[in-house]
Order: structure tokens, then C-alpha cells, then sequence
């Protein structure tokens, strides 16, 4: 588990300590999967008894839980063992009463390259690593926000240094060799504290 996921389950359980409330994660920590690959899904809760389902809305199904016609259900938690494109959609936790954990946005690419980025929001002040990749290697790739280029960086990664709000918006990256990635929504919490 990253720092962010920590960060968030740590913040989470002050937050819902005592509340009927839920968390999702999703492993790995990423919002892009390639086709084929294994996605572990799981609503983190602080009361097992109120029955937390994943569901998820996509562009065929609304509110569809785990279990019936996608993934495979193991108490709070849901797999699915190969993720294909049709799998792209909102994901979240309710519980039998209708309580709502955070969302989750999955893309699912039959392309040949993704961007790694966090899936949960990232808190103002932290650093944050977007890594693009194809499903071998590391190469050169151009990271691009909100549609414009903002950097190009040879080892493939970008780090963002004490992340702001103005930070916040919809990252893409491309790797000229090979295709461009999906795009993905950065969020950037202010921390209260
Ligand atoms: C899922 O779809 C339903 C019906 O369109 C909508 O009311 C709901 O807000 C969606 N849920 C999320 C988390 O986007
Ligand atoms: C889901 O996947 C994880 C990690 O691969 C595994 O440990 C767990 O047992 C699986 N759960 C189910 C319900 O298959
Ligand atoms: C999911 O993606 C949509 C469209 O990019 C965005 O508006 C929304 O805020 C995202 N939701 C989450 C929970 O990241």
C-alpha cells in the first residue's frame, strides 16, 4: 500500500470512526488498468454488519453489485480476475441501508499504454508520481493536463513537488512510440488540519 492509501485509510477512520461509513480502495492503487489484468476491490468499514456491496455504474449498467454478471464476491471485498474495457465505469461501496462510501473512477484500455496516477485524492502539500507505461517498459513519454503538454520526461515518470489545488484537472500522457494513454481525474484535497 502507497502513502496516499495510508494517508487515506488513516484520515478515513478518524472521519467515520463512529459513523455507519465506508472507504473504498482498489489494488492495485491505480485509476488505468490494461486488459487482462487483475483488480482487487474493497470497502474498507468500521461496522461488517451493515452488509457494504461493491456496485458500480458503467455505459451498459447502473448500480450493478458485485457478483451479478461482474467480479467475484467475498464478503466486503470483490475481484475481478481479468478486467476488460467494458469494465470502465464508477465504482463504491453502499451498504444494505443505502450509505454511500467515496467513488471511484476505473478505465479499463485495450490500448498499449496507461497512466498510473492515484486514484483517491491526493492531499494539498504532498508529492505526487504519475508513471506512464505500456505493459514492458519504461520509455520516454510526454505528460500532458487538461490537453495541453506540461512536461516530457525521459524516464517515463513526472513528479508534481507539493501538490495545490491548481493541480487538480484530467492528465494524460503519451509515449510517441507507441500510443497515447486514457485520461484520468487527479482530485487534490485542502488538508484542514
Ligand atoms: C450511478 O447511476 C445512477 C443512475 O444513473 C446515478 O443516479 C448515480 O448517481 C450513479 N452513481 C455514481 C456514483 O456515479
Ligand atoms: C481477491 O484477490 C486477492 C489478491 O489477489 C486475494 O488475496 C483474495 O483472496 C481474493 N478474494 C476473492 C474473493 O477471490
Ligand atoms: C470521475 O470522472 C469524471 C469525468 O472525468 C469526473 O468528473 C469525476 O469527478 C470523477 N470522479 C472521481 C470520484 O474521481
Amino acid at each position: 500500500m502507497d502513502q496516499t492509501s495510508l494517508l487515506w485509510l488513516f484520515v478515513s477512520s478518524l472521519l467515520f470512526c463512529s459513523t455507519n461509513q465506508a472507504s473504498l480502495t482498489v489494488s492495485p492503487s491505480r485509476s488505468q488498468f490494461f486488459q487482462w489484468t487483475s483488480v482487487s476491490l474493497s470497502c474498507e468499514e468500521d461496522d461488517s454488519s451493515a452488509g457494504w456491496k461493491l456496485r458500480r455504474n458503467t455505459t451498459t449498467e447502473t448500480r450493478k453489485e458485485c457478483g451479478d454478471g461482474w467480479g467475484r464476491s467475498a464478503g466486503s471485498s470483490c475481484n475481478i480476475s481479468f478486467i476488460v474495457d467494458w469494465d470502465s465505469g464508477v465504482y463504491w461501496c453502499e451498504s444494505r441501508e443505502g450509505a454511500t462510501s467515496n467513488s471511484i473512477n476505473i478505465t479499463v484500455t485495450g490500448g498499449p499504454v496507461i497512466l498510473q496516477s492515484p486514484v483517491l485524492p491526493v492531499m494539498e502539500g504532498d508529492d505526487v508520481t504519475l508513471h506512464c507505461k505500456t505493459k514492458t517498459s519504461n520509455l520516454p513519454a510526454d505528460f500532458y493536463k487538461d490537453g495541453s503538454l506540461i512536461r516530457t520526461e525521459p524516464a517515463g515518470h513526472m513528479t508534481i513537488h507539493y501538490v495545490s489545488k491548481s493541480d487538480e484537472g484530467l492528465y494524460k500522457c503519451d509515449i510517441s512510440s507507441h500510443g497515447e494513454s486514457p485520461s484520468s481525474w487527479i482530485s487534490v484535497t485542502v488538508n484542514r488540519s
